[in-house]
């Protein structure tokens, strides 16, 4: 066990540029059996997004919304969006791009203005127009960034006054539980982030949201139904969903 532990971790850190690849063609099945998991959380944060009213006129005329996606993948919340969407892409991995636009066929209210291949913590006004878009969107990315305050600062410059955070992910799983402990050795060892391209087990994202300056944050935590203890998905059974919005004013 320790040996194909060890060999898988070996190779993930050799082959790096492989991960990636490997870790893209991968993603689609896995977002599958994750969204069959969490879609009642994802049916009501998404469902929120149908009441917004843009904050470009033009684009309030056609009944339409502008979104930017952070790590979007391989695009698992697309049977999700609003009908009418435009849609910005954040997402380091170039490989999943390919994916991405090959699922967007089958969601033709959502258009595609740009796919930035870029870490979050990077983007500036230039790749993205800050203040321009009704909503952000992050589905278990805020476990692998790694600047979470400047990916938090991403959300906020690029969402319009008063717009619309929603997000999901995995979050570490308070003590005296075991999984607490195994989530931290994973990470503290580096275990998990090298097979699974970065992603950190052991971040108390329900709290981190609520001091980086949002308006009206609320959060959820639930668990994912899990079938045996050894499931990869028994890791990251405690799961937070929620909402935050930017505040009208700087006052
Ligand atoms: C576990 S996948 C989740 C993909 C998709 N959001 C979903 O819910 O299935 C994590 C995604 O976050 C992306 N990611 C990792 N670090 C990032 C960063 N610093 N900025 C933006 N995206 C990042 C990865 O490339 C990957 O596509």
């Amino acid at each position: 066990m320790w040996i194909i532990l060890c060999t898988v971790v070996l190779f993930c850190l050799l082959f790096r540029s492989q991960r990636k690849r490997i870790f893209a063609s991968l993603l689609t099945r896995t977002s599958m059996i994750h969204n069959e998991k969490v879609r009642p959380q994802k049916l009501e944060m998404f469902g929120q997004l149908k009441s917004i009213k843009s904050c470009d006129p033009k684009l309030r005329e056609s009944n339409e919304i502008r979104i930017l996606e952070i790590g979007a993948g391989t695009g698992a919340n697309f049977e999700f969006y609003p009908k009418n969407c435009r849609l910005v892409v954040v997402e380091p991995n170039s490989f999943c791009e390919k994916f991405l636009r090959e699922n967007a066929e089958k969601y033709p209210g959502i258009k595609i203005e740009k796919y930035v291949v870029k870490p979050a913590e990077e983007i500036t006004n230039d790749d993205v127009k800050f203040g321009s878009f009704d909503a952000v969107v992050s589905t278990l990315v805020c476990c692998s960034v790694d600047n979470l305050s400047a990916t938090y600062q991403l959300v906020k410059n690029a969402l319009t006054p008063g717009g619309r955070y929603i997000f999901l992910d995995h979050i570490l799983h308070p003590p005296p539980a075991k999984l607490h402990y195994v989530q931290r050795f994973l990470d503290f060892t580096g275990i998990w982030g090298a097979i699974f391209d970065g992603c950190k087990l052991s971040r108390s994202l329900e709290k981190t949201v609520l001091n980086q300056g949002f308006d009206n944050v609320k959060t959820y935590t639930f668990y994912l139904e899990t079938d045996t203890l050894l499931s990869i998905w028994s890791f990251v059974k405690i799961h937070v969903y929620g909402t935050a919005f930017k505040p009208k004013s700087n006052s």
